[in-house]
């Protein structure tokens, strides 16, 4: 009797680790799965600035991608790694399909899972033509050298394959153009919430995690734990701004130009990422944001 109640919990632990692998289990894209496509390294740095990629990894040189700088998170500290062209510690030894597994699908190229405080999963939508100009730009760089720092975070054993059942949920579709709405209406919201991820600090989430797409924009507690962040609806119509002009005037000039209310939380590195992009792309995130009701 006790043998048979052996194997039989046995096989029903086979049976749990054979479903909770093949849910986990991440499924990179290959080589020839990527769009035939120039690089075109000019829009990989207008990417590049829109993305935010900056913020979180900077350098010892706050200007330089070469990352090591603590981001701080609820469930730990991590040291977001060197994005310059680096062949030890950077991105110098990576294909174009390694990093758009990286960018979109936060697949690593040993095949683990990325934990989301990096946010692919707003990267997911974007156009991977731009990821690959994005790459372009990167290695364009110059090399620096940066020792990796792996993260502080407790349980990662446990939460990198957890994040594959995450993902499930958390991927969003690429974003098809509205052709009711005028093409700047819709190269703004492109830019909002593919490669800006606006969503990842001012959508609120649900008890999965996951960004509750009913409530785009609706402000929510800031992910680094502490206060909140306010919501993106209506910006107009509450008197926040005066008018579209009023607001990309507020994008382009922040805390310099008077804005106050873009001054803290990320928000003021937020501002200054989006102050670089030519000025009718930044009309056209005022465009689409004074849009949302
Ligand atoms: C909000 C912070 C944040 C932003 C913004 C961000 N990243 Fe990251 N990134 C991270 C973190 C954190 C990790 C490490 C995740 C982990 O250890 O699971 C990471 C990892 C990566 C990796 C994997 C590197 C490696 O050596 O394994 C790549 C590539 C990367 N990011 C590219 C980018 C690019 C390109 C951008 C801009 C479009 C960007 N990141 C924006 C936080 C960020
Ligand atoms: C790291 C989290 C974070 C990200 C990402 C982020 N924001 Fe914010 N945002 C904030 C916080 C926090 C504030 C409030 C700042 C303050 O009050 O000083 C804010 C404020 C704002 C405001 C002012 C709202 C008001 O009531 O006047 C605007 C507009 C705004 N963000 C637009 C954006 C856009 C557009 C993006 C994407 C390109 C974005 N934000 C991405 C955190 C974020």
């Amino acid at each position: 009797m006790g043998r048979v109640i052996l194997a039989w919990l046995l096989g029903l632990a086979f049976l749990t680790t054979g479903i909770f692998s093949w849910l986990t289990a991440p499924s990179p894209l290959g080589s020839a799965s990527l769009p035939q496509h120039t690089a075109n390294a000019a829009n990989g740095e207008l990417i590049y600035h829109i993305g935010g990629c900056i913020s979180c990894h900077k350098g010892a040189d706050a200007t330089v991608p070469s990352g090591g700088e603590p981001f701080k998170t609820p469930i730990g500290t991590f040291y977001p790694p060197n994005l310059t062209p680096d062949a030890e510690t950077g991105i110098g030894q990576w294909t174009a399909a390694q990093f758009v597994n990286a960018v979109q699908l936060g697949i690593s190229p040993k095949g683990q899972h990325y934990i989301p405080a990096f946010p692919y999963a707003s990267y997911h939508r974007m156009h991977t033509e731009d990821v690959l100009d994005l790459f372009a730009y990167l290695k364009s760089l110059a090399p620096g050298a940066s020792p990796t720092k792996a993260p502080d975070v407790p349980l990662q054993w446990a939460l990198r394959p957890a994040t594959g059942i995450w993902k499930r949920f958390a991927l969003h579709p690429p974003i098809m153009d509205d052709p009711t709405q005028s093409p700047a209406w819709n190269r703004g919201r492109y830019l909002v919430t593919g490669p800006g991820h606006c969503g990842e600090c001012h959508t609120p989430r649900n008890f999965m995690m996951v960004s509750d797409e009913t409530r785009a924009l609706a402000g929510a507690p800031h992910p680094d734990g502490k206060g909140r962040v306010p919501s993106l609806q209506d910006l107009i119509g509450r008197g926040k701004y005066e008018s579209v002009d009023d607001l990309a005037d507020a994008l382009s000039l922040g805390e310099l130009g008077g804005y106050d209310r873009l001054a803290s939380g990320g928000m003021a590195e937020v501002q200054a990422n989006i102050a670089k992009l030519p000025e009718t792309d930044i009309r056209a995130i005022a465009e689409y944001l004074a849009s949302i009701k």
